[in-house]
């Protein structure tokens, strides 16, 4: 029985992955850039068993749904195909966000399963094809192979979409954590519904492609405010056009809308600060380092808060 552990962070992305031009492939309708996390890790172990009559799989302890069960599944059957092995996994994972709550821990589970998965089944990837490999299980894990500020180009076919590290300022995220249940419409689905129905899909897919260019210019200048600006500002971009679905989609509630304000004000106070939320009603907040004690203190009453810096991309753990 081949073992194999890895360690991986979600990624909070600046520029949003929102929309496939390949839904088999995962292959983005525009370019993307995040930070990867130093917290909420996802730890996963897959152990191969070719005695066992399919694949099983737990999360935090308890057996996994028949839809997650079905999702690991599929990607298990990638990673064999490319192993010629016909062997079942037990894989097992252990998730420090709460899971669905828009902390993106498909990005963190992809990435560790990605990279534990490739090793238990015998096979040698580089970073980029481990990137690419994750991307089939979810977009957002592309970035998740990659320390601190990632890159994922949209690429042009399977081969050219992977991500990778870019320079950048250095940055402290702030969490503010809304609510932590499941969210009702998944990013997968509501990404479906946006290309398909929203008026402003077309809008929101050029305007990322040119968002994601000034992004990195501002990132290789080491322009935080620019960082800032361009990070809040594309995404509003990507809620209003999920809001324009039809039947609508609504992720942001009352309490997200409050901190957006109290960013605003804290800018308006002298500290630069800028707010983003993924497909949940938490929002992440970007700050320099030296303020994020101070942008914390100041949001505090709005949700939990948790400061969290840059973290490293998925990586085998030593078996204990
Ligand atoms: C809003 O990566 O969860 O977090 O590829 O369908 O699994 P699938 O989608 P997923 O979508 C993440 C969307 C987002 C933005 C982002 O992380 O870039």
């Amino acid at each position: 029985m081949r073992t194999a552990t890895a360690r991986a962070h979600p990624n909070i992305a600046l520029v949003k992955y929102w929309g496939k031009r390949d839904e088999e492939l995962i292959l983005p309708a525009a370019g993307s850039l995040s930070l990867t996390l130093d917290g909420f890790a996802t730890t996963t172990t897959v152990s191969l068993d070719p005695s066992a009559a399919g694949d099983l799989f737990s999360l935090n302890g308890a057996e996994a749904s028949p839809a997650q069960s079905e999702r690991v599944t599929r990607f298990l059957d990638l990673v064999r195909s490319r192993a010629g092995s016909s062997s079942p996994a037990v894989v097992r994972s252990r998730n420090e966000a709460p899971t669905g709550a828009g902390l993106a821990s498909s990005a963190s589970g992809f990435a560790a399963l990605a990279v534990a998965a490739a090793t238990a089944y015998g096979l040698d990837l580089d970073r980029a094809e481990l990137s690419r490999l994750a991307r089939r299980g979810s977009g957002s894990a592309t970035r998740s192979l990659v320390d601190g500020l990632s890159i994922w180009h949209a690429g042009d076919d399977d081969a050219s979409s992977f991500a990778e590290p870019i320079d950048g300022p250095a940055m402290h995220m702030i969490i503010v954590t809304i609510d932590a249940a499941e969210k009702a419409v998944s990013s997968r689905e509501a990404m479906r519904r946006t290309a398909a129905t929203s008026p402003y899909y077309a809008g929101w897919v050029d305007s990322t492609a040119h968002s994601l260019r000034e992004m990195t210019a501002a990132c290789r200048a080491g322009d935080f405010t620019r960082v800032g600006e361009i990070t809040e500002l594309n995404a509003l971009r990507m809620h209003a056009a999920i809001e324009a679905c039809e039947p609508p989609i609504r992720y942001l509630r009352a309490g997200s809308v409050a901190v957006f304000d109290a960013v605003e004000q804290l800018r308006a106070d002298g500290i630069e600060a800028f707010a983003t939320a993924d497909a949940g009603p938490n929002v992440v907040v970007i700050s320099r380092p030296a303020d994020s004690a101070a942008v914390a203190e100041r949001l505090g009453g709005l949700g939990a808060v948790r400061v969290v810096g840059a973290g490293p991309g998925a990586r085998l753990i030593p078996e204990e």
